[in-house]
């Protein structure tokens, strides 16, 4: 599929990973809607957009809030009557152990991670469907894949992000609306700037430039896949974990729960 002209709506669009994917999609002449809260950063990332000429909607909207998402997507379907293509994106983790987060930490992660994606996707799907087209990618994490000591409850959101995903990709068959998750290790963006991670180190050497995943979900809007990782050997370690996990499990446990109790001594 050739992107121009495409209409894209990108959550999480006003920081990191969707503010450069909306880059690449514009340098490619898509039309973008953004959403995200922050409204004077939407309108950072809509400024640097203007130069490549493509049509740009922001939208303020916090995806944690059906209410908002459904105001948001009325708003977009009255103008557009459908997107090409649905981003989700839009996310956060809060960092600490289970017993010291609280209930409406980890409610708050599932709301965002979770239900943002299960809100913006029940409201476009029908016109997709109608359409009979469209592409929704979903930004998880490799955290769908490893259960981690320390973000717990961020593994739960995206380990049902990326289930919910699989069982609608099945759903899809033949609809013609496709369904590909992006699965990245750690990325340099302002994700770690959350308070919580202020004990941790903010990036490792192997972290990755944000505008290597962005062109990687432009690769996903037009897969056949469910899920792609990033970078594409990381596969070898999810292979791994769900074929020896007794040999693989205690190993990460080991080194994720020494970083969680250093962040507690400190
Ligand atoms: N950075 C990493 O290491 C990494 C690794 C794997 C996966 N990911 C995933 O990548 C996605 C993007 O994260 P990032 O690394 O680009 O972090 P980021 O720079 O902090 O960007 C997060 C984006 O999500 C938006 N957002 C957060 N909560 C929202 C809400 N309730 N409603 C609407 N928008 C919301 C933020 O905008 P506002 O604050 O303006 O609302 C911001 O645009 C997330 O889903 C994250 O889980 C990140």
């Amino acid at each position: 599929m050739s992107f121009k002209n495409k209409l894209v709506l990108i959550t999480g669009a006003s920081s990191g990973i969707g503010r450069e994917t909306a880059i690449e999609f514009a340098k490619l002449g898509a039309n973008l809607i953004l959403v995200a809260r922050r409204k004077d950063k939407l309108k950072q990332t809509e400024d640097e957009l203007k130069k490549y000429n493509v049509s740009i909607s922001a939208c303020q909207c916090d995806v944690s809030k059906k209410d908002q998402v459904k105001e948001m997507s009325e708003t977009v379907l009255e103008k557009f009557s459908s997107v090409d293509i649905l981003v989700n994106n839009a996310g956060f983790a809060i960092y600490g152990s289970v017993s010291d987060l609280s209930i409406s930490d980890i409610e708050s992660q599932m709301e965002t991670n979770y239900f943002g994606m299960v809100y913006c996707i029940k409201n476009f799907l029908p016109s997709m469907l109608k359409k009979k087209s469209g592409h929704i990618v979903n930004v998880a994490s490799v955290a769908a894949s490893f259960g981690l000591p320390g973000i717990a409850s961020y593994c739960a959101s995206k380990f049902a992000m990326m289930g919910f995903s699989e069982g609608l990709k099945h759903e899809l068959k033949d609809t013609g609306i496709g369904i590909t998750v992006v699965s990245p290790i750690m990325v340099r963006t302002n994700f770690f700037d959350h308070p919580s991670f202020e004990k941790m180190p903010k990036y490792s050497p192997t972290s990755l430039d944000p505008k290597t995943v962005a062109k990687t979900i432009l690769k996903a809007a037009n897969s056949s896949r469910l899920e792609i990782v990033v970078p594409s050997v990381i596969r070898g370690a999810i292979w791994m974990k769900s074929t020896f996990p007794f040999f693989i499990n205690p190993i990460l446990g080991k080194s994720f729960k020494k970083q969680l109790d250093s962040t507690k001594q400190n």
